[in-house]
C-alpha cells in the first residue's frame, strides 16, 4: 500500500457482503503499476443503505465507487442521472460522483465486449445465443443488440426470459430444453447463469451440435476453465474466458476517478488470476 498524501483520490467496491470481491486487488494493481496517489478499498453497505450511504461516500470526497451484487438495482436508484448503458440493463455498477452529483453507468456490457474482441472474437459476426436472464444477461442483451446482433436467450424459468424479452424489443426466446437444438444456427454462446461456477452444476448442453467456428463465452470465472469452456476446447471451438470481462468492465470506472486509462495484460491476468480460488 502507497503512503497516500492529502489529496489522494478515493474509490471502492460496494457490495453486501463485499469481501469476496476482486476489485481491491485488480484496482489496487493498476494504482500501484502507475504510482497513482489513490486508493480503493471494499465498501460493505447493506442495499437498503445505499440512498444514504453514496451520498456519504460522495460528501466525504471519494471520486465514485463501483457496484457489486446485490446492490447494482439499489445502487441505480441512488443516482441523480444514469446513462443508456445502465438504462438498458436495469442496474449501476459504476459510480462517479462530481460537481455534487451522483452518475452512474453501466460497464459491464463494455467489459463483455472488450473481452470477447481481445480474444480474436468479433460479437457481431452472426447470432448470439445467451443461456440466462439475470442480471447479467441484462447486461450483455443490449449491447449485442446495439452492435445489430441478433440474440435468443434460453432460459430455465422462461417467464424471466419472456420478461426480458418485452423489456428488449427483438430478443428471441427459446426453451431452455431446446438449447441444443438451437445452437447451429449460433455463431456465439454465452453462458451467463451461475452453472459452471466452483460448487454448482455445470452447463449441459451438446455441442457436437454446434455450428463450425462457434465461439463460447462464460462470464463465469471461477475456476478460470469452467467445465463447459473445457468441453468447448475439446471440440475444437473458441472459448473465451469470464476473466476478461471483469478485468475489462474495471477500465471506464479507473479512467474516471484516477484520471488515467490502465490497460488490461498479462500481468493483471495472472496477478487476478493467481488469487482466485
Ligand atoms: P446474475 O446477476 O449473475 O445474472 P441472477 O440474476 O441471480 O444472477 O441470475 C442467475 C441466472 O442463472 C438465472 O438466469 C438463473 O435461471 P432462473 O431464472 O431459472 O433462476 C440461472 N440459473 C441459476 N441456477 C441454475 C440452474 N441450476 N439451472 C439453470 N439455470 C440456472
Amino acid at each position: 500500500m502507497p503512503i497516500l498524501t492529502g489529496s489522494a483520490r478515493l474509490a471502492g467496491i460496494i457490495g453486501w457482503p463485499v469481501s469476496h470481491s476482486r476489485s481491491p486487488r485488480l484496482h489496487g494493481f493498476w494504482l500501484e503499476r502507475h504510482k497513482i496517489d489513490g486508493a480503493y478499498v471494499p465498501l460493505p453497505i447493506r442495499p437498503a443503505d445505499m440512498p444514504t450511504a453514496v451520498r456519504g461516500l460522495m460528501q466525504a470526497g471519494f471520486a465514485g465507487a463501483n457496484v457489486t451484487i446485490p446492490n447494482k438495482m439499489a445502487a441505480f436508484e441512488a443516482c441523480d442521472t444514469v446513462d443508456e448503458t445502465a438504462r438498458k440493463a436495469g442496474a449501476v455498477n459504476t459510480l462517479v460522483f462530481k460537481d455534487g452529483k451522483i452518475s452512474g453507468s453501466n460497464t459491464d456490457g463494455h467489459g463483455f465486449l472488450a473481452n470477447l474482441r481481445a480474444h480474436g472474437v468479433d460479437p457481431a459476426a452472426g447470432p448470439a445465443l445467451l443461456l440466462g436472464a439475470g442480471g447479467s444477461a441484462r447486461a450483455v442483451v443490449p449491447v449485442l443488440q446495439d452492435l445489430g446482433v441478433q440474440v435468443t436467450v434460453a432460459n430455465r424459468t422462461r417467464a424471466k426470459a419472456d420478461d426480458l424479452a418485452r423489456e428488449l424489443p427483438g430478443l428471441r426466446v427459446v426453451d431452455w430444453d431446446r438449447r441444443s437444438d438451437a445452437l447451429g444456427d449460433h455463431a456465439l454462446l454465452v453462458n451467463t447463469t451461475s452453472l459452471g461456477m466452483h460448487g454448482q452444476n455445470p452447463v449441459e448442453i451438446d455441442l457436437s451440435r454446434a455450428a463450425k467456428g462457434l465461439a463460447v463465452c462464460d462470464i463465469v470465472y471461477v475456476p478460470l476453465e469452467t467445465p463447459l469452456l473445457a468441453a468447448a476446447r475439446a471440440h475444437g471451438l473458441r472459448c473465451v474466458e469470464g476473466l476478461g470481462m471483469l478485468l475489462h468492465q474495471a477500465v471506464p470506472g479507473f479512467k474516471a476517478w484516477f484520471g488515467f486509462e490502465p490497460v488490461v495484460d498479462d500481468d493483471l491476468r495472472r496477478f487476478v488470476a493467481s488469487d482466485l480460488l
